[in-house]
């Protein structure tokens, strides 16, 4: 495979995690599984039908060109997105109007973006929920400090509000608030994206480490394919809404399905 964007080249003995062994059998139920989900807006077609699975303990990458669908389909993986038909499954039950809260709560989500609370300063964008579900302040604050440093956030910048940040940190701030209550799941939508070469490059590191250790299942946006490569086991490339090729990134260099999956290979050209 090549060598893309921040990420650089794959050092050997650094590619993809593999699927735990256990998923191999079939006894776990997947964590997310949708089948023929499709959506439209008024008479534009948008995403689908897609039938696709997420594995426990397993990262996922969504790719593809702008506008393919993949903040879409992400979306309506934690229910903020409806599909107009077809199904969500979140382990193994489809997703119900009236569980989503409870669901969304094990579910820790980035926002393309990032969407933090104008008026709330750091402290208080990331311990939202926390408060709300009456965490101890000692343990709330306790678990800021660790985010903090997960995320690489100068400890000064805990009590600006969002304005007063960068993109990059407020970004980062973005993700210690989908940390904050240590869910299993997590639905990352460009979570890395305003972050410069060598900060992202770390935090890849970090998240890739944690997300091995703590068993995390993980579906994740990026533009990034080679950090698609290094966080995830596999890729689904999104073309027009619909599944070009789901495989791991080095299958879609080595032998990509179409002429279209090597054009989008092609396209993330070999830094210097
Ligand atoms: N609420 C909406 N109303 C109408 N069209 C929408 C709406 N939300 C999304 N779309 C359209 O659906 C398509 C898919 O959007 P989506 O945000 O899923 O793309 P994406 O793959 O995440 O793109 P990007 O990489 O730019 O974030 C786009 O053409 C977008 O304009
Ligand atoms: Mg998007």
């Amino acid at each position: 495979m090549g060598s893309y964007g921040a990420r650089g080249e794959v050092p050997p003995g650094r590619g993809s995690p593999g699927r735990p062994a256990q998923a191999r059998f079939g006894a776990v139920t997947d964590v997310f599984e949708t089948s023929g989900v499709m959506k439209s807006y008024g008479r534009a077609f948008v995403v689908g039908p897609i039938d696709f699975s997420v594995p426990p303990g397993t990262t996922t990458a969504l790719i593809g060109p702008s506008g393919a669908g993949k903040s879409t389909l992400l979306r309506m993986l934690n229910g903020l997105i409806w599909p107009d038909s077809g199904t969500v499954r979140f382990r193994g039950r489809p997703l119900a109007a009236g569980e989503l809260q409870e669901i969304r709560r094990q579910i820790g989500y980035v926002v393309q973006g990032g969407a933090l609370f104008p008026h709330l300063n750091v402290r208080d964008n990331v311990s939202l929920v926390a408060r709300w579900l009456q965490w101890h302040p000692t343990k709330i604050a306790a678990r800021i400090e660790e985010l903090a440093a997960i995320a690489r956030l100068p400890r000064d910048a805990l009590r600006r509000l969002p304005r007063q940040l960068s993109g990059g940190q407020a970004q980062r701030v973005s993700l210690m608030r989908a940390l904050m209550l240590d869910p299993d799941v997590l639905l990352l939508d460009e979570p890395l994206g305003a972050l410069d070469p060598m900060t992202r490059f770390d935090l890849q590191e970090d998240l890739r480490d944690a997300f091995a250790r703590l068993k995390k299942t993980v579906v994740m946006v990026t533009h990034d394919l080679a950090e698609a490569a290094f966080l995830a086991a596999q890729a689904v490339l999104l073309r027009d809404g619909r599944i070009a090729q789901q495989a791991p990134v080095e299958e879609l260099a080595r032998a990509p399905a179409d002429e279209f999956v090597a054009r989008f290979v092609r396209a993330h050209r070999r830094s210097p």
